[in-house]
């Protein structure tokens, strides 16, 4: 028989040759799809996954560990806290936050201001807990919370600040640190999209009193589902390993001091909070931890093709906004977004449409005006103002696909499924 590491040798070069055989059929503009997101990992992440399985420790372990460390390094921060999504991520924020022990309490019925245009679970988790989200609306240049808005949305309720980096671009989070700093209030930066983007060389998730991260299969880099929480604040730290994981002790710098206590509790279980489990697996750690070396490569290339786009689409601005870096930022491109100027001569589904028909996947911006949703109906929040460029968002914006996989080929298709709309338009 093999022992066993000649036998893992044997599964990576197995793999390695699976995944070579992988590469794509040549590209056919027009025929060949693009689509929205194409898988980031590779034989690495594969075998190191395989080789999780096999060696069994397949729950939060070492490997989630080393992931933490090497993401909280490369963001900036001293603590990363993994869990099982980027959802997940933000519910925890939001129940450190309004959790008895917390250093700042939100309560029941507080407000927290947070963008009108988002992903939805960053506001759900807001009313999960009970505090009432004030959605604000965003600037039309940038898609990210009007900065304006929010210093005339605080009220006597206001106790946080929940802003969101939309689509990769890096929000004024300067700004809305020092209206924060202000007012007294909390900020959570949801940096769900915006993985590897920075402000003056600092990265987004490095500012906020706490911030979330997805590594969703669709994002930067993938853990398949997973999430991080980041934060600069032991204490805040202490709390979030905490409430990952049912309020036990286990994972506490003090857990020691704390069992001592508790002479008549066996500290196996010992439970001194109210907790979930949003525990990732060790496979997710398996992955991170060979994705984030890849990550600056694969944010290259979406800036890459964004700067093509922006240069070579710029001809059609009496009709289209188009989204530059701005200056001082590092972009980092979660998909390319559109806005068919209202009054242009065809309508944003018109112009999807054709784009779809020539096998270029799009995506509305996320939840358009979340006031519209259906689903917020069901719970208490408050609208701040009329929301005009939430709804022209809805109405008019779209995004397409800018991933590691797109190359010089489907760059250029890009741009002349473009021009092939624009040359039937009647002007
Ligand atoms: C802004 C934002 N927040 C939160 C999330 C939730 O992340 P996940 O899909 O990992 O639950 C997403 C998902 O894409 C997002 O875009």
């Amino acid at each position: 028989m093999r022992d066993r590491s000649e036998i893992l040798k044997e599964i990576e070069k197995l793999t390695r040759e699976y995944f070579a055989g992988r590469a794509g059929a040549r590209f056919i503009p027009g025929k060949t799809k693009i689509p929205l997101n194409v898988p980031s990992y590779d034989w690495q992440e594969a075998t190191e996954a395989i080789e999780t399985l096999l060696t069994t420790w397949v729950t939060m372990g070492k490997k989630v560990q080393r992931f933490e460390e090497m993401y909280a390094r490369y963001i900036g921060v001293p603590h990363g806290v993994m869990v099982n999504s980027g959802s997940s991520a933000n519910l925890l924020a939001m129940s450190v936050l309004t959790n008895p022990l917390a250093p700042q309490r939100i309560r029941p019925g507080d407000e927290v201001i947070t963008p009108a245009v988002t992903w939805v679970t960053t506001v759900y988790p807001i009313m999960q807990v009970g505090a009432v989200p004030v959605l604000v609306d965003v600037d039309l240049e940038s898609f990210n919370i009007s900065v304006r808005e929010i210093e005339k949305a605080i009220t006597k309720k206001t106790k946080a600040i929940m802003p969101v980096h939309l689509l990769g671009n890096p929000c004024d989070i300067g700004s809305i640190m020092e209206i924060a700093r202000r007012h007294n209030l909390i900020v959570v930066e949801d940096a769900c999209e915006s993985t590897g983007a920075e402000i003056n060389g600092r990265k987004v998730g490095s500012f906020g009193d706490l911030a979330t991260f997805s590594f969703f299969f669709s994002h930067h880099i993938t853990t398949i589902e997973g999430g991080m929480v980041m934060t600069s604040n032991d204490d805040l730290a202490e709390l979030v390993k905490s409430l990952r994981v049912f309020g036990w002790i286990r994972d506490l710098r003090n857990r020691d001091e704390v069992a001592e206590k508790y002479r008549d509790i066996d500290s196996r279980f010992l439970f001194t909070n109210i907790g979930y489990n949003l525990r990732p697996t060790e496979v997710s750690g398996a992955f991170g931890m060979h994705q984030i070396g890849k990550l600056d490569g694969f944010i290259e290339i979406r800036r890459e093709n964004a700067r093509f786009w922006t240069e070579q689409l710029r001809e059609f601005s009496d009709y289209l906004i188009l989204y530059e870096e701005r200056p001082g930022t590092r972009h980092v491109w979660f998909g390319y977004p559109v806005t068919v100027k209202p009054g242009a001569p065809f309508t944003r589904q018109e112009l999807v449409t054709f784009l779809e028909s020539k096998a270029l996947e799009t995506r509305p911006v996320f939840t358009g005006n979340l006031d519209e949703q259906p689903a917020m109906r069901l719970m208490k929040y408050r609208r701040h103002g009329d929301l005009p460029n939430a709804r022209v968002v809805q109405r008019q914006s779209f995004f397409f696909a800018n991933h590691q996989g797109i190359g010089k080929e489907e760059r250029e298709a890009v741009v002349k499924y473009f021009r092939e709309f624009m040359a039937g338009v009647k002007r």
